[in-house]
């Protein structure tokens, strides 16, 4: 640990989203249909979802690239934070998400800002021109990552924001023996990205944990 960090507790976590604007009625209902839907409830906080329109608006992004749109909330947080104009191209595998991601966005405030593209992030992504996005978000199979930031750096312009989750491996990232099998791919990735030197990034302990990062 560096001198002068506090180290961050389950207290700081709740006492973060007690300071955190609360999430609006819309996506609450969202979390619950998905919920109802059988989709897994692992979408973003709303205090990471905070931190990423935050940091939208500030690098002024109006073009954004997501793998992994699940339920779509991640999509409609990062949709408000663009001007009009804006657009996030968010990439699904799964039909069963991305029938209900669609249906939610189109009830969204920003249903003209997301366009929900089907497929792999290996199929997809190579499809997207480049240097033809400001931001991206990186949210699906963990195997895959380096993969997706190797496309990242293509897609997205010189200065462009990169956001990737879960660096702390579903909370597993120090198990000695951990469950989930995508545990290994995550510290892998951990290494990966930490090494490149096109990318100043740094692990922002929100949520499982979310790389933030700018190209050089
Ligand atoms: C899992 C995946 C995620 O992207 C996440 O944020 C939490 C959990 C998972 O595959 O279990
Ligand atoms: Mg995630």
């Amino acid at each position: 640990m560096s001198e002068s960090s506090t180290p961050v507790t389950a207290e700081h976590f709740r006492y973060i989203a007690a300071h955190t604007q609360p999430e609006d009625p819309f996506l609450a209902e969202l979390k619950r249909e998905a919920s109802a839907a059988g989709i897994p409830a692992i979408w973003i906080s709303p205090e990471q979802a905070s931190l990423m329109q935050i940091l939208l608006k500030l690098c002024k992004a109006r073009e954004v690239i997501e793998v992994g749109t699940l339920a779509g909330y991640s999509a409609i947080a990062m949709a408000r934070a663009l001007p009009d104009g804006g657009r996030v191209r968010t990439v699904e595998l799964s039909d069963k998400h991305a029938d209900f991601a669609e249906r939610w966005i189109a009830r969204s405030d920003v249903a003209d800002r997301i366009e929900v593209h089907r497929g792999s992030g290996a199929d997809v992504l190579p499809t997207f021109a480049d240097a033809s996005a400001d931001a991206a978000f990186l949210d699906a199979d963990k195997e895959n990552y380096a993969l997706y930031l190797d496309q990242t750096r293509r897609t997205i312009r010189p200065g462009g924001l990169i956001m990737v989750d879960n660096a702390f491996a579903f909370g597993q990232l120090f198990d000695e023996h951990p469950t989930d099998p995508e545990t290994p791919a995550v510290r892998c990735f951990n290494e990966y990205i930490s090494q490149a030197t096109w990318v100043q990034s740094i692990i922002v302990p929100l949520g499982d944990g979310c790389w933030v990062g700018v190209k050089s």
